[in-house]
């Protein structure tokens, strides 16, 4: 098995992602962890635990911060909705919240340990940020960092800027110099990693009230996406599951490519703000932190997203 620990904003894209983590029992989910981003605190950890209660999982869930280092939150509700799941409602949780706080939990997983763990982070970095300062020895138990964040080219939220970078850049920043490695699932393959409106029939076709609620959550996501800055050219017709991607290259990163260069964050740019700086053309010369994915087998993982959602619609 793969030991893992999941960071997450749940967010729809989020638990699409676990969805696929749950689905693969060669995954050993250790932990999950919220902080808030696509939605509050209060909804991301809410989310997080009807989520992982409705799949009939045992898995600690801790609460991470409550806000980003410095910038005033800016959360996505226009994208995500009132509830962060695109309005689906999931039972109450049987879940406890866990007593340690998601950097406690985080730290001691890790340093408890007898073998690296990956990182699964698909919100901003601000609870993975915040553990790498605090506790710096954490960092030799850490394989890599399978991230959603940030783009090479073209931003959600800036011109440049992808939307989890943009929340908290501060701690983005912290985690890409942290000498820890990093997978970065960009927006340069996560607007590869779609579903068209039509595939969205075949989910439907499954026909369990998991498969259901995927299909609603996800109609919902491509009918908010299009009146927000979201809105990208070639849009038209798809659904970008971004978080996926992060959890995807951990079971299978032959489905993708990338390049490994040199990333920074742009904490200050004027225009820029929370924007990746990826070395492409070497000219910083600063040693390659971060394998910078551009390409995904598309076909292949949506199979796999539909298997997901069939195998958890038996639960
Ligand atoms: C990222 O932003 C969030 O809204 C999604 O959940 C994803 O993590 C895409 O830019
Ligand atoms: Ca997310």
């Amino acid at each position: 098995t793969i030991p893992v620990i999941i960071d997450c904003d749940p967010g729809i894209d989020d638990v699409m992602a676990l969805t696929l983590a749950f689905a693969h029992p060669e995954l050993d989910i250790k932990l999950i962890t919220t902080e808030p981003g696509n939605q509050t605190q209060e909804k991301t950890i809410y989310n997080a635990l009807a989520f992982t209660s409705y799949m009939k999982k045992n898995i600690e869930v801790a609460k991470g911060l409550d806000k980003p280092f410095f910038r005033k939150l800016e959360i996505a509700d226009e994208v995500h909705g009132e509830n962060g799941l695109g309005d689906v409602q999931f039972p109450e949780p049987t879940l406890q919240l866990s007593n340690r706080t998601a950097v406690e939990a985080m730290k001691e997983t890790l340093l408890l340990s007898d073998e690296q763990i990956i990182l699964i982070a698909t919100g901003p970095l601000t609870n993975v940020g915040a553990l790498l300062l605090a506790h710096p020895e954490v960092k030799s138990k850490i394989k890599y960092i399978s991230y959603m964040g940030g783009a090479a080219v073209g931003g959600n939220m800036s011109p440049t800027a992808e939307f989890n970078v943009y929340v908290d850049p501060h701690a983005a920043d912290i985690v890409f110099r942290s000498g820890v490695p990093i997978v970065m699932s960009g927006l340069d393959v996560t607007h590869k990693a779609y579903v068209t409106i039509e595939e969205l029939d075949e989910i439907e076709a499954i026909g369990t009230e998991f498969a259901l609620k995927v299909a609603t959550m996800l109609r919902f996501y491509i009918h908010t996406a299009k009146q927000t800055a979201f809105h990208t050219p070639n849009f038209e017709g798809q659904i970008r599951l971004h978080d996926l991607c992060a959890v995807s290259y951990v079971l299978t990163p032959e489905l993708f490519s990338g390049d490994d260069c040199h990333v920074a964050v742009e904490l200050e740019g004027r225009l820029t703000s929370g924007t990746t700086v990826v070395d492409y053309s070497q000219r910083t010369g600063l040693p390659h932190n971060v394998k910078v994915l551009h390409t995904v087998h598309r076909e292949k993982f949506l199979e796999q997203f539909l298997n997901a959602v069939k195998i958890m619609g038996q639960q």
